[in-house]
């Protein structure tokens, strides 16, 4: 009776590991996001499905997820819980691994590729690059009571910022960064649909972010590299393709 808090990637299924691809494939119960819907088709067509990517994340949705999760893992089908990206990067898998610990439910986390770092690269964007950005923080743009990011002190540092979920804030991020000392004038990148044949890529700056309509989901990388675009190098084949 083990859970399988499963990584699906950013969405291209060639993306997905080899052991989130077996235990898809071997699963008699699915529990699936919404971000997690473009490797469905690996699973079997015989497996129970349940969607619960169609709410919003607050806490008394996932206290309802969390229940599911025991429920199915004392079931002792072989239960694989489906998130995008990485479980355990703003995906909530944290909360469902205590859950289930507390449940007496046996879990295992299976690591997939993050869109922090695979969006970028998939639009040519290196995170970090040898004399542009020795450094990388990847923050949440949503806006709730547990997340406090003081985006003053985030400016400060230099590093690279990847934003996640940061779509409806934008205007208030990218006010707070220059507020915290960055230049209007800094790059910003914003990857739509990364690795999937949807991906789109809007290059702007900090000024220009508030007026930049953008589509979810998105991953906003801001500061220099996002000026970058390595696929124009000619050399280099994009993530998918
Ligand atoms: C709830 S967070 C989950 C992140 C996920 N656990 C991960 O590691 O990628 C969802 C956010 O991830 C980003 N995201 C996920 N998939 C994406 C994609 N294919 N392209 C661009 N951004 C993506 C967006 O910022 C989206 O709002």
């Amino acid at each position: 009776m083990t859970v399988h808090l499963v990584g699906s990637g950013p969405g291209d299924p060639d993306l997905l590991t080899v052991r989130a691809a077996r235990l898809l494939r071997n699963a008699e119960v699915v529990v699936h996001d919404r971000l997690a819907e473009p490797v469905l088709a690996l699973a079997s067509p015989t497996a129970a499905r349940f969607d619960v990517g169609k709410h919003r994340g607050d806490s008394a949705y996932q206290a309802e997820i969390n229940t599911l999760l025991i429920e199915l893992g004392r079931t002792g089908l072989e239960v694989v819980r489906l998130k995008g990206g990485d479980p355990f990067v703003f995906g909530r898998g944290g909360e469902e691994a205590l859950a289930l610990s507390a449940a007496g439910v046996d879990w295992q986390v299976v690591p997939g590729v993050s869109s922090a770092i695979s969006a970028p690269a998939a639009a040519g964007i290196p995170v970090t690059h040898r004399g542009v950005a020795d450094a990388v923080t990847i923050v949440t743009g949503h806006r709730s009571k547990g997340h406090r990011t003081d985006w003053e002190a985030l400016a400060a540092t230099g590093a690279t910022l990847v934003v996640l979920m940061g779509a409806s804030e934008r205007a208030e991020i990218a006010r707070r960064l220059v507020a915290g000392g960055l230049a209007p004038s800094t790059p910003v990148a914003a990857v739509h649909d990364a690795t999937l044949p949807t991906q789109r890529t809007v290059h702007t700056t900090l000024d220009g972010l508030a007026d930049t309509s953008l589509a979810s989901p998105v991953t906003l990388v801001i500061g220099p590299v996002a000026a970058l675009d390595l696929t124009m190098t000619g050399t280099m084949t994009t993530v998918g393709a």
